[in-house]
C-alpha cells in the first residue's frame, strides 16, 4: 500500500458516508424521538395509569400484541413522559428465568445482584426496599415496573411466572399499606389473560389490556419515510418506499422489521454507489432473512429443527400454505428416525408456538365448526430457504422427490391414460399414492 491507495479508500469511505446523514435513525434498537399514530394506546396506557392522582391504580396492565408493532417504544415513550410516574423498565428476552428477572429489576433500581442461593423471597423483598428508596429520593409515589417480552418465561418449562406475578402483586399490596403505589406492566405477543396463570393472579388482575393492532402499510409508510428525513442525505423514491413497507410486512405491518430491510438496503446501495431501489430492497431482503434464520437455528433444539423441516417439506411438496397442528404432527412423526422417541402432540403445539414467535410461521385460529378451533401455520418465508440452512443434505432430496413426482405427472403415459389402460396410472392414483408418500 502506498500514500494513493490509503487516499483512494478514504475517498470511498468518504463517498459511501456521504449516503447517510444520521445513520442512528435508522438503527432499531434506539428509541425514536417520535412517535407516528398509536393515539389510541397511548390514551388507554395513560387512562389506566393516571388514575394514581385519585390514589388508586391497576395493579397490572396486560400490554400485548405482534413483533414490530410499537409496544416497547410507546410504552416507554409513555412511562418515561408521564408527570409523576417513576419506570422501572426491563427487557426479559436476555434473562429468561425468573431469578434472572429479579436481578434485572434489582440491578435497574441500582442495586447489586443476588445469588441463587440467596432464594427468590429475599429477592422480591430486596425490591420492595429498593423501590421505596427509589421513591422517596425522587419524591413520587408511583412506581411503574415494565416486564418487557414476559412471555419468554412462559417458554421455559421449569418456571412459573405466574408465581412471579403472584409475588409482584403481593408486594404492590405491601407497598400500598406504606402509601406507596405500584403498577406493572407485562408486555408479550399475547394477552396476558391467554398464558396459563393460577387464578390467585386471575382474580387479582382484571382485565387491563392494551392492543397494538398490526400497522398498516400506510403506517409502516409514514414510520420509515420520517426515518429517512433524518437518516439518508437523498431522499428515497416513493414507490421504494411503499415497496419497503409492503415487502416488511407479511400481511401484518412490522415497524422493526421495515427500518431494518431499509438501513440494509441503504448499505447496500451505498456500498455500490447507487441510489436506493427495489433491487436493493430485494437484496436486503433476503440477506435478512437468511441471517436471521441461520442464527435462530444454529443454537435451536434438534426437536425444533425438525418441527421447522416438517412444516417446510409439508408446504414444499404440497404447494399449500396453511398446515394444521394435526398434519405437522403427522410429517413430524414421519421424519423422526424410528428409534427416537417422538414428542407429544402438545409439545409440538409449544414447539409451533415457539416458531411462530421468532417469526419463521405465522398462525391463525381457523373455525372447524362444532369440533372447536384448530390452529394453522404458514411459513414466512419460502419452504427452500428454511430446509436448506436446517440440512441442506436432506432438502436436497426432498426436491428430487418432487421433481420424480412432476416427471411422473407430466409423463406421457399420464396425458394419453386411453393408450394403454395397463400401463397407466390414472390422476386419482397418482394422487393418492403421493399424498400418502408425502403424509398428508
Ligand atoms: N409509532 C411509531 N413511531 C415511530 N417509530 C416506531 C413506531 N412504532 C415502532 N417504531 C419503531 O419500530 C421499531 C420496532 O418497534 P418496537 O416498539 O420495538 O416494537 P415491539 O416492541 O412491538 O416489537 C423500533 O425501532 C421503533 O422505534
Ligand atoms: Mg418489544
Amino acid at each position: 500500500m502506498n500514500k494513493k491507495t490509503l487516499g483512494d479508500i478514504v475517498r470511498k469511505v468518504e463517498q459511501k458516508e456521504k449516503f447517510f446523514n444520521k445513520k442512528s435513525f435508522l438503527d432499531t434498537l434506539s428509541y425514536s424521538e417520535k412517535i407516528i399514530g398509536r393515539e389510541k394506546q397511548v390514551e388507554e396506557l395513560i387512562t389506566f395509569l393516571l388514575s394514581y392522582k385519585r390514589g388508586f391504580v391497576v395493579p397490572l396492565v396486560s400490554v400485548y400484541g405482534r413483533s414490530g408493532s410499537g409496544k416497547s417504544t410507546i410504552t416507554r415513550f409513555v412511562c418515561e413522559n408521564l408527570e409523576g410516574v417513576s419506570p422501572c423498565i426491563v427487557n426479559l428476552r436476555t434473562v429468561k428465568t425468573i431469578f434472572g428477572s429479579t436481578n434485572l429489576i434489582l440491578g435497574e433500581l441500582g442495586e447489586p445482584s443476588l445469588k441463587n442461593s440467596h432464594g427468590i423471597n429475599m429477592a422480591i423483598s430486596k425490591i420492595k426496599e429498593a423501590i421505596i428508596s427509589k421513591l422517596t429520593r425522587e419524591g413520587k409515589n408511583f412506581l411503574v415496573l415494565v416486564l418487557d417480552e414476559f412471555d419468554v418465561l412462559f417458554y421455559n418449562k421449569r418456571e412459573r411466572p405466574s408465581d412471579f406475578v403472584y409475588k409482584l402483586l403481593v408486594l404492590e399490596e405491601h407497598l400500598k399499606k406504606k402509601g406507596l403505589m405500584m403498577s406493572i406492566i407485562c408486555v408479550s405477543n399475547n394477552a396476558l389473560s391467554e398464558y396459563e396463570l393460577d387464578d390467585r393472579v386471575r382474580s387479582r388482575i382484571g382485565s387491563s389490556d392494551v392492543f397494538f393492532e398490526p400497522y398498516s402499510k400506510e403506517d409502516v409508510v409514514k414510520i420509515i419515510s420520517e426515518r429517512i428525513k433524518k437518516a439518508l442525505t437523498n431522499m428515497v423514491d416513493k414507490s421504494v418506499v411503499e415497496y419497503c413497507a409492503e415487502i416488511s410486512s407479511h400481511g401484518h405491518g412490522d415497524a422493526r422489521r421495515a427500518i431494518d430491510l431499509l438501513r440494509t438496503a441503504a448499505e447496500i446501495a451505498a456500498k455500490n454507489e447507487e441510489k436506493i431501489s427495489q433491487l436493493h430492497i430485494d437484496k436486503a431482503s433476503y440477506d435478512l432473512q437468511n441471517n436471521r434464520i441461520v442464527k435462530i437455528i444454529s443454537s435451536a433444539t434438534p426437536q425444533f429443527k425438525l418441527v421447522c423441516v416438517s412444516l417446510a417439506r409439508v408446504s414444499y411438496l404440497t404447494e399449500e400454505v396453511w398446515h394444521s397442528t394435526s398434519t405437522i404432527y403427522n410429517q413430524y412423526r414421519k421424519l423422526l428416525p424410528k428409534e427416537v422417541k417422538p414428542l407429544t402432540y402438545r409439545r409440538i403445539s409449544e414447539l409451533l408456538t415457539e416458531i411462530e414467535n421468532t417469526g419463521i410461521a405465522v398462525s391463525q385460529t381457523a373455525s372447524k365448526g362444532r369440533y372447536g378451533y384448530g390452529t394453522r401455520y404458514r411459513l414466512t418465508m419460502a419452504p427452500g430457504i428454511l430446509g436448506s440452512i436446517v440440512n441442506k443434505g436432506a432438502w436436497i432430496m426432498v426436491q428430487e422427490e418432487k421433481a420424480d413426482h412432476e416427471k411422473l405427472v407430466q409423463s406421457s403415459l399420464y396425458k394419453h391414460p386411453g393408450s394403454d389402460p395397463m400401463a397407466v396410472l390414472a390422476k386419482s392414483e397418482i394422487d393418492t399414492n403421493w399424498k400418502k408418500y408425502v403424509g398428508v
